[in-house]
């Protein structure tokens, strides 16, 4: 049982809440892993010139080719992103436009599988961490958790920090505030979300190892679409 996890942070992994977090869950799952940060990363969103209709393989050559054999083996993800504008970031957003090679002719390469997902804003990372929830159940893949935290604004390391009265450390600590090592948010110095991290980690790997087949998990998947496709017609 094999598990990929992705952090779609544009940030180096030691400044970045997302991977952190995505390295925390996989550790935690007790199954063997990759990890992918996609920090330097090129990668296009969908075109949507339907060159993989026929053989589920896109054909949009850049950094999502490599890793589309490691999507594929995968038995489960815990992919994370930050909260850009109170959504996915862009980055994240192009790399799960590209599973759209998955989605056509009932292919069934990602469907049953189990995962996590993992979001992280300046203020809260809901937000993201409901956005892959959404991609994972298009691949009919059932999110068994979402892990959610604050972590550190740029505002921090921009330099204007402690004057800019639009910046985030205003807004959270207000006038006069100090940017110190105490007043940065970091997910790893946070018990509950490292807690959660744990958790979430433990349950993807506990219903790994229960073996549930994956066409059972898919048909229920499948089901909860269809029925939300239906209530929004
Ligand atoms: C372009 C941009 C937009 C952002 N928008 C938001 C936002 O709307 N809400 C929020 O909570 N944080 C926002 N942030 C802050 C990031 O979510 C925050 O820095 C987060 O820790 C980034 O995750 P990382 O540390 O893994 O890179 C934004 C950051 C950038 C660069």
């Amino acid at each position: 049982m094999r598990i990929l996890g992705i952090s779609g942070s544009p940030r180096k992994d030691e400044i970045s809440g997302v991977a952190k977090l995505v390295k925390a869950v996989l550790e935690a799952s007790g199954c063997p892993y990759d990890y992918v940060s996609l920090h330097g990363k090129k990668i296009f969103g969908c075109i949507a010139c339907l060159g993989c209709v026929k053989d589920n393989v896109c054909k949009v050559e850049d950094d999502l080719t490599p890793l589309r054999e490691k999507i594929v083996a995968a038995d489960a993800y815990v992919i994370g992103a930050p909260n850009y504008f109170t959504g996915l970031n862009a980055l994240t957003h192009a790399f799960f436009e590209r599973w759209f090679q998955f989605r056509h002719r009932e292919c069934g390469l990602l469907w049953g599988k189990l995962a996590v997902a993992v979001g992280v804003g300046g203020t809260g990372g809901q937000p993201p961490a409901d956005d892959i929830e959404k991609f994972f159940s298009y691949s009919f893949i059932e999110t068994v958790a979402k892990v959610t935290a604050q972590g550190a604004a740029s505002c921090y390391s921009c330099g204007f920090g402690e004057n800019c009265k639009v910046g985030i450390p205003h807004f959270l600590h207000g006038e006069g505030v100090k940017i110190t090592p105490e007043t940065i948010p970091d997910v790893a110095k946070q018990p509950e979300t490292m807690a959660a991290a744990a958790a979430a980690g433990k349950l993807l790997g506990d219903r790994l190892r229960e073996g549930e087949e994956r066409m059972a998990v898919a048909q229920r998947m499948i089901k909860a679409m269809q029925k939300k496709f239906k209530s929004s017609a």
